[in-house]
């Protein structure tokens, strides 16, 4: 892989490499010494045009991980705010050492257009770009997945696909890369995905994506999902226009105590109970209730700790195409 821009990029084997080599770091991440050398001599640039709490802290923690040497670069008070271009900003950075940009842009398609450009010949990892794809998001959000169908039916993660699950993304689509990189990743590996929002939330083309679409929750809580995956609402990219208010959106859309509760006391179709899953930051009282928000069927944390399984994975496998190997057969650092 030598760079990873979206998730309708991977193949179903593509995408289980990734799962596969995220497992193997998280064996690493569960030892006590959790240093790995796959990645030494080597230079990370997180490259952040956007604000990010877990996406840029779990790509340090991972590069730090495998012993790359990582720089992060945030636009608020660098020379951007100059007038400096993508192009000689990308160039700056890569004159410094840059051997992969992880880069989260406002704008929809800029992580391919500089894997495209031949601006620079490091690898490209798209950590989100504006409303378009999340593809990191997504695979975390699959090997949580994976992991929880593992769990229940006794079997190895590894190898294993999401065939036969049921998840539901539930809010504002229109504005999500979670929700894009989540519908075309997991039924690239076999599960079934609904969405559930309002019409207004919706995002034109959406009847040509590989999913059902319903503008009601209820209906779409009552298909025994085995995940509902709760999305942020982004106030900030509605321009102050927010349709349906705060108000109506909780109540027709918002994963209410009363959902919550009928939601608990119900079957997914492979798990046992559903999960609550979000991408965070949530907004606690607007899309999900506290009681959703602080359960234990929450993955939502269990999420952020995994991100820095599969960031390990995912920056393995672009700085080493050429040679992936095992990079849990590397010895350990001391
Ligand atoms: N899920 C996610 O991308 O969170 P951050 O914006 O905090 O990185």
């Amino acid at each position: 892989m030598r760079h990873l821009l979206s998730t309708a990029d991977l193949s179903r084997a593509d995408a289980l490499a990734v799962l596969d080599t995220a497992e193997e770091m998280a064996a690493v991440n569960e030892r006590e010494v959790k240093k790995l050398p796959a990645l030494r001599g080597r230079t990370v640039v997180n490259l952040f045009f956007e604000d990010s709490t877990r996406t840029r802290i779990s790509f340090e923690a991972a590069a730090k991980r495998l012993s790359a040497d990582v720089i992060n670069f945030s636009a608020k008070g660098s020379s951007v705010s100059k007038g400096e271009s993508l192009k000689d900003t990308v160039q700056t950075l890569e004159a410094i050492g840059a051997d992969a940009i992880v880069m989260r842009h406002w704008s929809s398609g800029a992580a391919r257009q500089l894997a495209d450009s031949g601006w620079v010949g490091s690898a490209v990892v798209n950590a989100g770009d504006g409303t378009h794809e999340h593809p990191t998001q997504a695979l975390l959000d699959a090997f949580t997945l994976r992991r929880h169908l593992a769990a229940e039916t006794g079997a190895s993660p590894t190898g294993t696909d999401l065939a036969g699950m049921h998840v539901v993304i539930v809010g504002d689509i229109l504005h999500s890369r979670v929700a894009r990189s989540n519908v075309w990743l997991l039924t690239t590996l076999g599960a079934e995905v609904t969405l559930a929002a309002p019409p207004t939330l919706l995002p034109v083309g959406v009847d040509a994506w590989p999913c059902r679409v319903t503008y009601s929750l209820d209906e779409a809580l009552a298909a025994a999902p085995d995940a509902v995956m709760m999305l942020r609402v982004q106030a900030e990219r509605m321009g102050g226009a927010f349709f349906p208010s705060a108000g109506e959106y909780t109540r027709s859309w918002g994963l209410t105590a009363d959902r919550f509760a009928r939601l608990s006391a119900q079957r997914g179709g492979r798990l046992a109970q559903p999960l609550v899953m979000h991408p965070g930051p949530m907004n606690r009282g607007l899309e999900i209730c506290p009681a959703a928000a602080d359960s234990p069927r929450n993955t939502a944390l269990e999420q952020v700790a995994n991100g820095v399984s599969v960031r390990m994975a995912v920056l393995h496998l672009v700085l080493n195409h050429d040679d992936p190997g095992r990079p849990s057969a590397a010895p350990a650092q001391p």
